[in-house]
């Protein structure tokens, strides 16, 4: 799902996070996330949060969609969708941004899209929602 000119399809990702998010198992919390995660090669990836009765064992939406990502072969992010119902939208919590981090050479160029069904966004840069972060390139 990619333009041939390398531009993404906004409502199209909208809308595949939006369903990516009425798959999410989220028994215990009820709080149902979906992402629609685009590939350095326009390549998407959907996610939902899976929830776990051992509660620590939850795993976040965004986590998964890279976990897809990186068995499909590819390295680098260029995009996610992260869809929720709160108002505003959530954004994603402190242990995705540092996943996502992981696959952002330039985290700087990195969109992070939060929609919800009513319509309403909010954009950053992954550089802007985790600045400073630690990467491999720290460990020497
Ligand atoms: N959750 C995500 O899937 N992504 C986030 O960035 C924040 C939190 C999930 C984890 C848990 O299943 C539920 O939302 C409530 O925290």
């Amino acid at each position: 799902m990619s333009a041939a000119d390398g531009r993404d399809d906004d409502a199209a990702l909208v809308a595949r996070a939006l369903a990516a998010r009425d798959l999410a198992y989220a028994p215990y919390s009820h709080f149902l996330v979906g992402v629609a995660l685009v590939a350095d090669d326009g390549t998407v990836f959907d996610g939902a949060n899976v929830e776990n009765a051992s509660y620590g064992l939850s795993i976040c939406a965004e986590r998964n969609a890279v976990a897809r990502m990186v068995l499909a072969g590819h390295r680098a992010i260029r995009a996610v969708y992260v869809a929720t119902t709160t108002s505003p939208p959530a954004t994603p919590c402190g242990m995705c941004r540092q996943t996502l981090l992981e696959f952002a050479p330039d985290p700087a160029a990195v969109r992070v899209v939060a929609v919800n069904p009513a319509g309403e966004r909010a954009e950053w840069t992954l550089a802007a929602l985790i600045p400073a972060g630690f990467t491999g390139a720290q460990l020497g």
